[in-house]
């Protein structure tokens, strides 16, 4: 299906929310997170929507920010909210205003001027010694550590740490210039899985770049970015004046959440995929780089993440609230014969379930009564075994009082067809993403009582 198509659910425009390179120009082109959708996307969904002036969108998976800069663009409030604190800083950093275009360059210089002039001490268990010599790390380490300097003051410190989702847009710019710059150093490690960075054999295998090379991949990201910045500006000149709106970026997790009931008018959102993808590792490179920052280590994040590839420490069990489709499948991958399955697998799933389902939970009693929520949601396959995530999430909403109203399928290549062990077992290539609309039942948000009366 072509990408630029356009079809109607529920009377929301839907275009094709696969990625696709040719889409990612300016901004987008710097961070291209491999679980984002495109823009152009959120956007013509959101613009059909016709929200009122005040509406608050909400993306409870935010990722890259794709949905709160979307909103931001159209001068709808929102708010985006993301576990892994790499993607605040990059929902952050798409959200600066192009006003601020013209300093980044000149900040860049200076920031660079004293990394030079005063070399950092680094630690033996520096985090991105993982990928790096010593004296490239340094270097790097250097760069960071002059932002962290001149851009985090009292707004962002606190005695428990750093709070990165109160950091500038500004400071978020910087560090995406050099998120960018150090996996551009890194590509190398890259393989065919694009969630997956290799780490180097040997202590010697390890990355060796000069400074001046460092320096100028730093300083050309910031430049790109500034132009993105006035492109963007440009853009906003030829389509009229947007009404100012506020965008608020939160570092939690869905499982625990805490939402004023009926404060949301729209929700936007893809959910973590339920196909092992450890987002985390996706994101090592710059977990490394922010680990000076970091509250948590990446394997404790690794843990609350839904889709962990973490076995978890509780015993869960299956709920028959989670639908028919979600128990059927799991009682067959429980049964399935391959090593593992009623192991490691099954619990793994059985996590996945269980927090997808107290995150939904939180989602829709976050929603005004016929407020709608639109999730991209992507099926997979466990061995053989079809898990049809858009029907199970479908079956979760429902039992939390989303209604159904709509869907529409895409299909593409996936990342198992690339998979040699896909071979081994009879399913077909490819992979469904779908767009999911719900809206909020009435009954259901007026309380347990009336929604019994149904
Ligand atoms: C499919 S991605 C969303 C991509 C986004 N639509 C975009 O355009 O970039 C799902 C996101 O959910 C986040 N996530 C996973 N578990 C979470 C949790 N328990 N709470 C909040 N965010 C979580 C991941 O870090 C990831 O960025």
């Amino acid at each position: 299906m072509a990408s630029e198509e356009k079809l109607t659910v529920a009377g929301l425009n839907i275009l094709s929310p696969k990625r696709n390179k040719r889409l990612q120009s300016g901004w987008e082109g710097f961070f291209p997170y491999y679980a984002g959708y495109p823009e152009l996307f959120a956007r013509e969904l959101l613009r059909s929507a016709q929200l009122p002036d005040d509406a608050v969108v909400l993306d409870p998976w935010n990722g890259s920010g794709t949905t709160t800069y979307a909103a931001n663009q159209l001068g709808l409030n929102s708010i985006g909210i993301d576990l892994n604190p790499v993607m605040i800083i990059v929902a952050r950093a798409r959200l600066l205003a192009p006003s601020e275009a013209d300093h980044l360059r000149p900040l860049a210089a200076n920031i660079m001027w004293h990394a030079h002039a005063s070399p950092t001490t680094l630690a033996d268990d520096d985090a991105l010694l993982d990928w790096y010599n010593p004296a490239t790390a340094r270097f790097i380490r250097g760069i960071e550590q002059n932002i962290r300097r001149s851009l985090l003051g009292s707004m962002t410190r606190s005695p428990d740490g750093i709070n990165l989702d109160r950091i500038s847009g500004t400071a978020a710019t910087m560090y995406v210039a050099l998120f960018a710059a150090c996996r551009r150093l890194a590509a190398p490690f890259r393989s065919s899985n694009p969630t997956w960075l290799r780490m180097p054999k040997s202590d010697a295998d390890r990355i060796d770049a000069p400074q001046t090379l460092i320096a100028r991949y730093f300083a050309d990201n910031v430049g790109g970015l500034s132009d993105a910045l006035v492109a963007q500006q440009d853009d906003l000149l030829r389509n009229g004046r947007r009404q100012p709106s506020q965008s608020e970026i939160a570092l939690s997790n869905t499982t625990t959440m805490d939402f004023a009931a009926h404060s949301i008018d729209f929700v936007l959102t893809s959910p973590p995929y339920c196909t092992r993808i450890d987002y985390t590792a996706a994101t090592r490179i710059e977990l490394a780089v922010l680990s000076p920052l970091l509250k948590t280590t990446a394997r404790s994040l690794g843990k609350q993440m839904i889709g962990s590839t973490q076995v978890p420490n509780d015993r869960i069990q299956v709920d028959p609230a989670w639908g028919a489709t979600c128990v059927n499948f799991l009682e067959a991958l429980k049964k399935h014969p391959s090593k593992a399955s009623s192991g490691y697998y099954y619990r793994t799933h059985l996590d996945y379930f269980d927090k997808m389902s107290r995150s939904l939970a939180r989602v829709s009693r976050a929603l005004k009564p016929g407020a709608r929520a639109i999730f991209v949601v992507q099926d997979s396959h466990y061995k053989e075994l079809h898990n049809d995530l858009p029907t199970i999430i479908t079956e979760l909403c429902d039992s939390h009082g989303l209604r159904f109203e709509g869907r529409q399928n895409f299909r593409f290549r996936s990342m198992s067809d690339i998979n040699p062990g896909r071979k081994s077992y009879q399913r077909p290539a490819g992979a469904t993403e779908t767009v999911l609309c719900f809206a909020k039942d009435v009954a259901s948000a007026l309380g347990p009582r009336f929604a019994d009366r149904r």
